[in-house]
């Protein structure tokens, strides 16, 4: 931990060391880079007062504003808007929409790259901001107020140095997947969001809306599915124990977003030229749908509450041409809320345990004509691909849709490596790159004691990502049509948090997307990257930034000691306190057992540990072997210490007795261990006669 913290500190110091004062305007910090940028001398000054004229098309006069309004918001300055036909032009801001070069487009899409293409002219008169298209203006807008925000931000003017910028984007599809159903976000985060993305020039919005733990959309037609569907008691003992007085129950977490707000919340996007992509998953990740509406289910009986446990649940919808004609209907909201061409119909990680054992989906399989489970899954994906083609959309879903044969016009989201995009372009489909665990922003982008998983996918991790695999051959690029990062929200509770797993990743992500390959560079991106901070400072953004550590010292938390296995390693929050600060665990959810590599025991006298008892709250599937648990010696169990190695001397024992009836974290009283000389490895381990609650440590501390 730290090393590559420091790193990422020091490399852009020493970047902005070469570059220096005066060569920094030749490296304005524009995140994507632009295409083409040429430097020239002098600089035109914006301040409070310099006129900019607005457009007479009322789509291009809203990036004008656009623009007027992020430099009052971040810099306080005010420009003097002027919109009459033929304002002065002499000391002004010019937007306009060249309409020569105007790309005819019907329907706005995202894959239109022309339109999002943009020149600014800056001279130390004037500059000149057009495109063809209001999109591309839009874009135009955010370049030109990065280079107000880039270098020194204080005082009352920006000094924009003279340039011409020529710019368009590498690939049509740069997206952001959110899952609203894990956890819910206000629809005030997701217009913020949306928000936030235009700025990185990010411009497409993969909506997860429906899961086993919860369906968030909508649907006129089927009410249960949120008024059901949206509600979970969370896992854990806290909320177990936290009754809703109104209902003598446990308190229901969940939420869900009416047509209405879906309606404001799409509008706006296409102002910010996002286009939201919204995911109903199927045929599994169903089970809210399920519970809502047990017609649905494969199972007899079908599941009774809408579950709060993470993994792969085995729900799969049943086969029945009412289940399909239900989905149709879905899907039939679904698109006339939604103007995206491309709707996604999951279709990832749909065990097929139930189609198998079920008599009544056999039957059906052998009626159809379907040999096996994954030509069933198949036919199941064309029946929605066909009814989207009718409705003159596209189908996207998960690479899982491969397996089994794919309709002709389906795309895959990559998220499986990379494989999928690859047999994709093969078989002549497009495909979006959004691999795990790089571009899966539900990763630690370090080794903090933030909840997440375990893998450490930093900033540069992303950066390095290649959107063009080296395997592809050139005649089959073309199916690439961009690349998405998805954050998954699991472990992701809050909002704040959501922000803090995206943010600074996000630019990374939105280079890799926008910026042809010769203008990637880590050490520029390193170089531009603290004026992009600076501005999530200025817009509220509760970006991740990089920490150095501290000194190793006698006490380390979880996320400072090693796992002595590596199953399934996560970064797991606390369930308790049910408002407030929780903490995070980095445990082996297969073996929960950790290392403190080299203590140095000369002086230690003791030893002391802080521990939190967790749900287990895991899927895991039929085949996953869960260890045996290590019996204990008094009805609580305990936490065992070893010395060199997990079945070395027992050197001290700390009952667990004190945190049994604590959700939270527990401090356990010392215990003493014996003198000894030199370093040695400590193992920590718990005993206990049940997998729930499962017992963690949140940290140990050696007493001299
Ligand atoms: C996925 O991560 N199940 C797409």
């Amino acid at each position: 931990m730290g090393g590559a913290g420091l790193k990422w500190i020091v490399m852009a110091a020493t970047v902005a060391l070469m570059v220096g004062g005066g060569a920094r305007a030749a490296v304005p910090g524009v995140i994507p880079a632009p295409a083409h940028l040429e430097s020239r001398s002098g600089a035109f000054v914006i301040r409070t007062g310099t006129r900019l004229l607005v457009p007479q098309d009322p789509r291009a006069a809203r990036a004008a504003r656009y623009f007027a309004d992020l430099l009052q918001q971040t810099r306080g300055i005010r420009l003097a808007t002027d919109e009459s036909p033929a304002g002065h032009t002499a000391h002004s801001v010019v937007f306009r929409l060249d309409a020569r070069r105007t790309v005819s487009s019907k329907t706005p899409s995202s894959t239109d790259s022309n339109a999002e293409a943009y020149a600014i002219d800056i001279s130390p008169d004037r500059i000149v901001v057009s495109a063809s298209d209001p999109r591309g203006l839009l874009y135009a807008a955010v370049t030109l107020w990065q280079l107000c925000t880039s270098g020194a931000t204080q005082g009352d003017s920006a000094v924009v140095p003279s340039m011409k910028i020529v710019d368009s984007p590498r690939f049509a599809w740069r997206g952001l997947m959110l899952d609203s159903a894990r956890h819910y976000q206000s629809p005030e985060f997701i217009l913020q969001l949306i928000d936030w993305m235009a700025l990185h020039k990010l411009n497409v919005l993969h909506w997860h809306l429906t899961d086993d733990q919860a369906w968030r959309l909508e649907i006129k037609r089927y009410p249960r599915l949120t008024s059901v569907g949206a509600w979970r008691v969370p896992a854990g003992a806290a909320a177990a124990a936290d009754i809703d007085p109104a209902t003598g129950r446990p308190r229901l977490y969940g939420g869900f977003y009416s047509q209405e707000t879906v309606r404001r919340i799409v509008a706006h996007a296409s102002e910010r030229n996002v286009t939201i992509v919204p995911e109903i998953d199927m045929p599994g990740h169903a089970t809210a749908a399920i519970v809502a509406y047990p017609r649905l289910a494969s199972v007899v009986p079908a599941p009774a509450t809408v579950t709060s446990n993470w993994g792969v649940y085995s729900n799969l919808y049943n086969v029945d041409e009412s289940t399909f004609e239900f989905l149709q209907n879905v899907l039939a909201e679904v698109v006339k809320l939604f103007p995206s061409t491309y709707v996604h119909v999951g279709g990832d990680e749909a065990l097929k345990d139930q189609w198998k054992a079920s008599p009544h989906i056999q039957a059906r399989m052998r009626e159809l004509g379907v040999p096996n489970e994954e030509a069933l899954q198949s036919y199941f994906v064309g029946r929605m691909g066909k009814f989207l083609s009718a409705h003159r959309r596209r189908l996207i879903g998960w690479d899982e849709i491969l397996e089994g044969g794919i309709a002709s016009d389906a795309t895959v989201m990559s998220w499986r490596g990379i494989d999928g995009a690859l047999a994709a372009a093969a078989a002549g489909h497009d495909s979006v790159l959004s691999p795990s665990p790089t571009l899966y922003f539900d990763t630690r982008q370090s080794a903090d004691t933030q909840p997440g998983r375990e893998n450490v996918v930093t900033l540069q991790d992303v950066y390095k990502f290649n959107p063009m695999p080296a395997a592809l051959p050139v005649g089959q690029q073309h199916h690439i049509l961009g690349v998405q990062a998805n954050v998954w929200t699991e472990h992701i509770r809050t909002e704040q948090r959501v922000e803090y797993m995206t943010f600074p990743r996000a630019a990374a992500v939105a280079e890799v997307g926008w910026s042809a390959p010769e203008r990637l560079d880590w050490t520029g991106f390193l170089a531009r990257l603290p004026d992009q901070m600076n501005r999530y400072r200025m817009l509220g953004i509760h970006a991740y930034e990089d920490q150095i550590a501290g000194e190793p010292h006698l006490k380390r938390s979880s996320h400072d000691l090693r796992s002595c296995t590596n199953e399934i390693v996560l970064s797991l929050e606390d369930d308790a306190p049910l408002s407030g600060e929780r903490a995070a665990f980095l445990v082996d959810i297969m073996n929960p057992c950790w290392i403190y590599p080299a203590a140095d025991l000369s002086h230690v006298t003791g030893i002391d540990a802080s521990v939190g008892q967790l749900p287990f709250e895991f899927q895991l599937g039929a085949d996953v072997h869960i260890p045996k648990l290590n019996p204990p010696q008094t009805p609580a169990g305990e936490l065992e210490v070893r010395i060199d190695g997990c079945n070395g001397e027992r050197i001290a024992v700390l009952p667990l007795q004190p945190a049994v009836a604590n959700n939270a974290v527990t401090e356990l009283p010392a215990a003493k261990i014996a003198h000894r000389d030199g370093t040695h490895d400590l193992c920590m381990k718990f005993t206990q006669r049940s997998h729930d609650p499962m017992w963690v440590l949140d940290w140990v501390r050696l007493v001299e």
